[in-house]
């Protein structure tokens, strides 16, 4: 791609891939028909449809549209070949085990942001009765009925969260997760299951209190929209002193996200479904620090890096959940930033501009983000491995192309 461009236009929102993979996986305990509107179109979500098809759903797309079918007998195993290639596969766990009683699930490879261990999970199913067995790279679960019980999370653990909350919908009995997650994601979560017949309070805020059912009814659910492309696009006006207008999402799901843009010297303005931010000058330099939602989400910090690199004046940008995630500085710094990182903390001393370099993409965030930096940066840049940004963005390069960016997708 050739750059520098600043990006300008108006760009639709996709449905949140992290709402969309679990809304996949809690259908399986669904007997019927579950119908689920504005499902993204990227890699993930397909690779989680074979993933039910392999536990014996079917799954059907229709536009933004998928039916899945869980009502056939299920198979209790999701093989390595799939769980390599998407760790969210792992949130068929709880699912499983809600339905059959038992579960065997490959031990979570995936991205390359750092060991990412599943013990919350498994200690709070542990806890709701399960006994694990673990072999072969393989971890097996079994349960004669889960029992609701009290399970306080030691960090707010997105998956975990999400896995307790499937597993408790059907237990005997009250589940209350404290320290729960707060993820817009989890909520949406919770809203499907209470259309589905589910008793659930409390998502969205530290402790959720779930009383379980014999049985959920089939529903139509509209996904929620991905903050995470919002954030993206958001950023990307910044960092390319443009003017984006983003349509279809939620401004309150980055409502920290556009203050920090704010800091930096943008201006932005919010309406009920929408956000135009714009940016005129050199982005001011700022601290940010990353925390679980309602903070500022690790999965934007590449992004904000990008924009940072091209400040006036150094910032300090501090990483809390997960270590690897400044994999990419390496990347970004052959593009003429000056990022130094000690420990979890990242020093960017800001440049001009960013100049063109080949570069190689580590994982789907980090990808958009050296995408951006190309937009931003003199010359034609190169990326390499961009196929893991379609893993989690809708025609990432065709949004980009509309907004004025000269950018060519090369096999
Ligand atoms: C989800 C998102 C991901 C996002 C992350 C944090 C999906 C598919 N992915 O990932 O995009 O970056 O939330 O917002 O929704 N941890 C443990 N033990 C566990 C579980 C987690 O130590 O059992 C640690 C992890 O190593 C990490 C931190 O907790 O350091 C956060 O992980 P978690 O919130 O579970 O993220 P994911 O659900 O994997």
């Amino acid at each position: 791609m050739q750059g520098p461009t600043p990006l300008q236009g108006t760009v639709r929102m996709a449905g949140a891939k992290n709402s969309a993979l679990k809304l996949m996986a809690a259908a399986l305990m669904v007997p019927g028909e579950v119908i689920l509107e504005r499902a993204p179109r990227i890699t993930d979500v397909e690779l989680m449809a074979d993933v039910l098809r392999r536990l014996g759903a079917t799954v059907e797309r229709d536009g933004d549209t998928l039916t899945i079918d869980s009502s056939g007998d299920l198979q209790e195993e999701t093989p390595y070949e799939l769980v390599r290639k998407m760790r969210a596969s792992i949130q068929v766990l709880g699912p499983l085990l809600a339905r059959l009683g038992r579960a065997r699930v490959s031990m979570p490879g995936g991205d390359a942001i750092g060991s990412r261990p599943i013990d919350l999970h498994l200690g709070g199913l542990e806890r709701m009765g399960v006994k694990f067995t673990s072999q072969h790279g393989y971890i097996e679960g079994v349960v004669q009925r889960l029992k609701g019980t009290r399970v306080l999370l030691e960090f707010p653990s997105v998956g975990a969260t999400e896995n307790l909350l499937m597993a408790a919908v059907l237990a005997e009995g009250t589940t209350v997760i404290e320290n729960a997650a707060r993820e817009p994601e989890i909520q949406d979560l919770a809203t499907f299951f209470q259309a589905c017949g589910a008793r659930v309070s409390g998502a969205g805020t530290p402790t959720i209190e779930i009383e379980g059912v014999e049985e959920l009814s089939p529903t139509r659910h509209r996904i929620i929209p991905d903050r995470i492309e919002a954030g993206t696009f958001a950023i990307g006006a910044v960092a390319s002193r443009g003017d984006v207008t983003l349509e279809d999402m939620e401004p309150i799901h980055i409502e920290l996200p556009l203050q920090k843009l704010e800091e930096a010297g943008a201006e932005v303005r919010r309406s009920a479904d929408s956000v135009r931010v714009r940016m005129s000058s050199r982005p001011r330099a700022i601290d940010l620090v990353t925390l679980p939602y309602p903070g500022f989400p690790t999965d934007l910090q590449p992004m904000m890096m990008v924009t940072l690199a091209q400040a006036a004046g150094s910032s300090i940008l501090t990483e809390n959940v997960f270590e690897a995630r400044f994999l990419f500085v390496d990347e970004l710094n052959r593009m003429g930033s000056h990022i130094r990182v000690e420990g979890h903390h990242a020093v960017i001393r800001g440049v001009e501009r960013l100049s063109s370099a080949p570069v190689q993409v580590p994982d789907i965030r980090a990808g958009a983000a050296l995408v951006l930096s190309g937009v931003c940066a003199e010359g034609v840049t190169e990326v390499y491995d961009g196929g893991h940004i379609e893993r989690g963005y809708e025609d990432f390069v065709g949004k980009l192309g509309s907004l004025g960016a000269d950018v060519e997708v090369r096999d």
